[in-house]
């Protein structure tokens, strides 16, 4: 058996990240530590110890406490630790980035000492295409290149991977980082683009673009990503870094259009608003190296994977309600309100 960490296994990715392990490889026992923030539902899980004996944990904690993680290491002893525990939302940052260095370069050390200190054999940081910057009208993020986060959340992001780096070089820790661009699928909180979207046209609400609607990001499907990230625990080389992304490279005000026309709403529901602080241009992934080394490359075509994601709100409606919480809503009104 490989007995896998994967932490923050109640949020978006990691919620997909579980179910696939769990449903493709039967030597897997999954330990999932979630802090349970306003992004973490524990509902996500729900039925997952039953459906899959003695190979499904959680256990609710912060990858920041030190003392938690370290009794957590010793009593379960792992073979790999995935870690996509992290605040993950760019606007959110621009309020108030303490938390994000918190969870995402504080939390990072915490694992990574851990895995040191208790032999685990590989641990898989999952990072982002954000640490790269923005990219102008050409050109793809390499690998290689230097980087150049613009928001607090990249910029934690990239944090954690240098501190990954040096942990590799230094002490000679097996890590290796993903980075990936911007997901959609199933089980993502409704402030992210895709299913903010979604509601909101449901729910004949103005859609809120920022700027003029025509920044760029690569989406790619959550399941893609997530067969990408095992690959890599099983097959990537220690200490290297994966680009992944989804050959689809999008204006946001393209895709709120094909939400409205999904859903059979008017575009005079667009409404477009002041423009994010430092709002990145462009992401695009060039993902040869992962494709070459490793054999892997993004299936599911843009246009079936938000055909099945808008589905899945729709048909979904009892999850969104449950996860807009009070805290939600007043985050909305602060973000929104008068914009
Ligand atoms: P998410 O915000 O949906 O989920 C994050 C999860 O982490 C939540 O369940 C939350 O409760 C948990 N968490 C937060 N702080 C914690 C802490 N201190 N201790 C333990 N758990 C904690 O995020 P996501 O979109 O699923 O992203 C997961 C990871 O993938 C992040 O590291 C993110 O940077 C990275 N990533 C995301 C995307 C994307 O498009 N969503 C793309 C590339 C990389
Ligand atoms: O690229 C990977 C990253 O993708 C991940 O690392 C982050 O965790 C994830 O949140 C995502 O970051 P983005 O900032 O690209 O995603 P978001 O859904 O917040 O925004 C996507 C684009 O849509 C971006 O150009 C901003 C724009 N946008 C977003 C919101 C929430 C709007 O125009 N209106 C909105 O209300």
């Amino acid at each position: 058996m490989i007995k896998a960490l994967i932490t923050g296994g109640c949020g978006f990715i990691g919620t997909n990240l579980i179910r696939y392990v769990l449903s493709t490889y039967s030597d897997w026992r999954v330990v999932n530590l979630d802090l349970l923030t306003y992004a973490g539902n524990i509902e996500n899980t729900q039925g997952l110890e039953e459906a899959y004996p003695g190979r499904y944990t959680f256990v609710r904690g912060d990858i920041a406490d030190a003392g938690l993680i370290d009794d957590l290491f010793d009593r379960q002893r792992f073979d790999i630790v995935l870690n996509l525990a992290a605040e993950s939302h760019v606007d959110r940052s621009i309020e108030d980035p303490s938390v994000f260095l918190r969870t995402n370069v504080l939390g990072t050390q915490i694992l990574l000492d851990a895995a040191l200190k208790y032999k685990v054999e590989r641990l898989v940081q999952i990072s982002t295409d954000e640490v790269y910057g923005s990219l102008g009208k050409h050109g793809q993020f390499t690998e290689d290149m230097n980087l150049a986060p613009n928001s607090p959340y990249s910029a934690s992001k990239a944090s954690a991977d240098l501190l990954i780096r040096a942990y590799v070089k230094t002490y000679g820790l097996d890590a290796v980082i993903t980075r990936c661009s911007n997901n959609y699928g199933p089980y993502q909180f409704p402030e992210k683009l895709i299913p903010l979207m979604v509601l909101n046209a449901y729910e004949d609400k103005e859609l809120p673009v920022y700027g003029d609607g025509k920044n760029i990001r690569d989406w790619i499907y959550v399941g893609d990503h997530c067969r990408g990230i095992i690959m890599v625990a099983q097959s990537g080389v220690g200490g290297e870094i994966y680009n992944m992304g989804g050959d689809t490279q999008m204006e946001n005000i393209e895709i709120v259009r094909m939400i409205l026309d999904y859903i059979h709403k008017p575009h005079s529901l667009i409404k477009f608003v002041k423009d994010r602080p430092g709002h990145d241009f462009r992401y695009a992934m060039d993902y040869s190296k992962i494709e070459t080394e490793l054999g892997w490359c993004p299936a599911v075509k843009f246009e079936e994977g938000i055909e099945a994601t808008i589905k899945w709100y729709l048909e979904n409606k009892r999850w969104w309600e449950a996860v807009r919480t009070g805290e939600y809503m007043n985050y909305y009104e602060r973000m929104y309100g008068g914009r």
